[in-house]
């Protein structure tokens, strides 16, 4: 199955790219359709009109309630013919009645092993910072699907990276961000041939 994906990213852009690369390249038979952005400085942006993918910066503060913030929303994913809303790096919560509409349609990466180094506060450089704070010799990537609360819906992949003696936060991050865009694809993939199991957790070590 192919699907119409939307990646909503508010910054680097880096797990955009991998997609668009595994796509391109055949990984997976699903394409970006749509990006929209929070950040109208967001290096996915920018990625998008590289790769001549409509790209749109959508931020509540260009409307005057959250309801015509999230009826232009919709309006997008449904001109795009939108299948899978895919998060990454995106730093917004996603509206409630988005989640109920798009339900077990919207998947999310997390730089971490949930329910481990998740919920609000949790991202970015914090999450590898208290990954090495607490002596963990394992951590790794999450793709789950998104509900109503903080990087808690059901784990569809989870892959281990190895905490190396002297790891900063910084080199932790870049090693699971090569992690990432492995995963992303995979876990697209799965959705695409319908390999999986929402809810039953599958690491990959
Ligand atoms: C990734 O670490 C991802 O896990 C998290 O946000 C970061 C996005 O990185 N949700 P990038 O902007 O795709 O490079």
């Amino acid at each position: 199955m192919k699907l119409n994906l939307c990646v909503l990213a508010s910054g680097r852009g880096s797990d955009l790219r991998a997609i668009i690369k595994a796509s391109k390249t055949g990984i997976i038979r699903s394409w970006v359709r749509l990006v929209i952005s929070n950040n109208s400085k967001s290096g996915a942006l920018k990625i998008a009109k590289l790769n001549k993918i409509p790209a749109c910066h959508l931020s509540h503060i260009m409307f005057s309630s959250n309801e015509l913030f999230v009826k232009e929303f919709l309006r997008l994913l449904k001109k795009y013919k939108i299948d899978l809303i895919i998060l990454a790096g995106y730093m917004k919560m996603i509206d409630p009645s988005i989640v109920k509409k798009f339900r077990n349609r919207i998947l999310n990466i997390h730089p971490a092993l949930l329910p481990k180094y998740g919920g609000k506060g949790m991202y970015g450089i914090h999450v590898h910072q208290a990954v090495i704070n607490s002596g963990d010799k394992i951590t790794g990537v999450t793709v789950h699907y998104v509900d109503e609360i903080y990087d808690h819906g059901a784990i569809i992949l989870q892959k281990h990276v190895k905490v190396k003696e002297g790891d900063t936060p910084e080199t932790l991050r870049k090693r699971v961000l090569r992690t990432e865009h492995k995963l992303y694809p995979e876990a697209i993939k799965m959705l695409e041939t319908n390999k999986i199991n929402a809810g039953k957790r599958k690491v990959k070590k």
